[in-house]
């Protein structure tokens, strides 16, 4: 299986257009700091022909023209992306969907509450139901991946539920802090791709507030895990000026500390972890930062666009 990391920073990109904070300038200076990065997307294939779109991002038109395995073959119109696969209803997630609005033969599969955002919004209207199939995504079975003719593309996909949150725009505030502002299952999931006939499999878990008991035995001893790494310290964005949400309150987990991904991770055996979605404000996108280089010794990849994987 191939798996192409088309964009490795979480909303907002990075830079951020509007941000001014000492990591997105390190971005801008352009000096070897720090790589600018897209939004979070990522795509896999078993052939290398009909690939899946995890996630589509607001950039999803410059990462397609990135990455040649994304482009048109044959014909006056085609594309090797057959489907298109989503983890919650966030804008970073979802705006790229836009993207492929051109009368595209395409299948789309999401949760139950994730497509009923999607059909709240009229402007999703625009994937023509004659060429875009939505297909719903169980949660808890593995299900094959099939282009819109319903033609199986090698790969199959198990949805589970991670503790997250609904997404920013679709936020109960009445609801409060204690109903996680309306938050229901199906908000946010994680994934595990499979090869068919195959050994390769990855999980892909863009967003996640915490690692829970079943969730970590979920992914013991994985080949790999593509994690949550928005925040490197929850109070991060406060600290900064750059928000008063901690990480916690945006339903991510934080890398560093007791309660952070890489102490939840130790001992799970993973064979290969990288951090995706990553903020902006997180200091590990600072190539000689202590906090990159802390993470790496733990054991951690930081993902960049453009980079390959195969397993
Ligand atoms: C998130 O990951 O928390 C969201 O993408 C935030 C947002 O929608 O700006
Ligand atoms: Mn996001
Ligand atoms: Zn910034």
């Amino acid at each position: 299986m191939r798996i192409l990391i088309l964009g490795s920073a979480a909303g907002g990109g990075f830079p951020q257009w509007n941000c001014n904070c000492p990591v997105c300038q390190a971005a801008r200076a352009n000096d070897g700091r720090a790589r600018a990065r897209t939004q979070s997307s990522i795509a896999a294939s078993a052939d290398g022909e009909r690939w899946a779109l995890f996630n589509a991002s607001p950039d999803l038109r410059q990462q397609i023209n990135e990455n040649p395995a994304l482009h048109p073959r044959t014909g006056t119109r085609h594309s090797p992306i057959s489907s298109v696969v989503l983890t919650n209803a966030d804008v970073d997630h979802v705006a790229g969907l836009l993207t492929l609005r051109e009368r595209q033969p395409l299948s789309l599969y999401a949760s139950d509450r994730v497509h009923g955002a999607l059909e709240a919004n009229p402007i999703f209207g625009v994937l023509n139901p004659d060429f875009v199939a939505r297909r719903p995504l169980p949660l808890g079975t593995a299900q094959e991946i099939h282009d819109r003719d319903g033609t199986g593309i090698g790969l199959s996909v198990e949805a589970f539920t991670v503790p997250g949150k609904v997404a920013l725009y679709l936020e109960d505030e009445s609801a409060g802090a204690d109903a996680n502002f309306g938050t229901r299952e199906g908000d946010t999931i994680g994934l595990c791709v499979r090869q068919r006939d195959s050994d390769a499999a990855f999980f892909y878990i863009p967003g996640c507030a915490a690692l829970t008991p079943p969730l970590a035995a979920r992914l013991k001893g994985a080949q790999l895990v593509l994690f949550d790494g928005t925040l490197h310290e929850d109070e991060e964005m406060v600290s900064g000026g750059l928000s008063p949400k901690t990480g916690q309150r945006m339903g991510h987990i934080s890398i560093s500390g007791p309660n952070g991904s890489i102490a939840a991770f130790a001992g799970l055996g993973v064979q290969r972890r990288m951090f995706i979605h990553i903020n902006n404000s997180n200091p590990v996108l600072l190539e000689q930062s202590p906090e990159r280089a802390a993470v790496e010794r733990g054991g951690w990849e930081i993902a960049m666009d453009g980079q390959e994987i195969e397993i």
